[in-house]
């Protein structure tokens, strides 16, 4: 990848714009995204599904800057499902050279923004090598305190409720220490707030696997827009929609 993602823009998010209503309406602290769309993307400009990877993978550089840009301190990105794994064997080689390619050319960059990245699903089904780039990054990025980037590869929502229930019955857990608290300390998101705002592009309006514990509350934005091209003009929508709307949580009284 020649490009940096992210060369030589100010730190994010934005100091001054953490915990303001900006443009006059509130922030999401967390932001998760379903980047749909790279195979269409692709498709219609006659380019191979690749291609439209690799288009989606340039653009994290102006939606990153812009959530930073509105003061979003948490974004976490669904780059590959543990159902991905049944795509083509050249379009998964291809994600894993992308993801590689990622680590090597923008971890000294994110972490000389003080982004902390984390790591949400499987490591053990990659390369030993990249396994041990994706370990070295996590380490490198570990007290870094500005933005947190939660990089979702091989995850799967229910794999994650079951590995954690696996863990949970691992040690020993007696059921009436079992809360939703306690629950949460077994996920990958162990370290992350739940999702306030969870954007899914291309049209389409499911989860799939995402963060299916953690959404439970989450406002849902969708685009019409394939990735690659969601830009910080979509980025400024998705905000406002959230911004605009009441969150209850169940409860008759406005929250947060
Ligand atoms: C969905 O589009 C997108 C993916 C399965 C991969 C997303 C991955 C990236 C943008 C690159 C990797 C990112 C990081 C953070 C390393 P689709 O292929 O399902 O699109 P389609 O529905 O139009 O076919």
């Amino acid at each position: 990848m020649s490009e940096a993602l992210l060369p030589s823009q100010p730190f994010f998010p934005s100091p001054e714009a953490v915990g303001q209503q900006t443009n006059g309406y509130k922030v999401p602290n967390h932001v998760a995204i379903i980047m749909d769309g790279n195979g269409r993307w692709a498709g219609q400009r006659g380019l191979p599904r690749l291609e439209g990877h690799r288009a989606g993978t340039q653009n994290l550089h102006r939606v990153l800057e812009a959530l930073g840009r509105h003061g979003v301190r948490h974004v976490t990105l669904y780059a590959f499902s543990t159902e991905n794994w049944s795509r083509p064997p050249e379009e998964v080689r291809g994600l894993l050279s992308i993801l590689q390619g990622v680590i090597e050319s923008e971890v000294r960059a994110l972490h000389a923004k003080n982004v902390r990245i984390l790591h949400l699903g499987r490591l053990d089904r990659f390369p030993k090598r990249l396994q041990r780039e994706i370990r070295r990054a996590l380490e490198l990025t570990r007290n870094n305190t500005g933005m947190t980037l939660g990089v979702a590869f091989d995850y799967g929502g229910r794999d994650e409720i079951l590995e954690a229930v696996k863990a949970i019955v691992r040690d020993g857990l007696a059921p009436e220490r079992i809360d939703e608290t306690v629950f949460g300390r077994y996920l990958y998101t162990r370290e992350l707030p739940d999702p306030d705002l969870i954007i899914r592009t291309a049209g389409e309006q499911r989860l799939s696997n995402f963060l299916i514990w953690q959404s439970a509350y989450s406002e849902f934005y969708c685009s019409p827009c394939p990735w690659p091209d969601f830009d910080e003009v979509e980025v400024e929508r998705a905000l406002r929609s959230f911004g605009e709307r009441t969150r209850r949580f169940g409860a008759l009284i406005p929250i947060g």
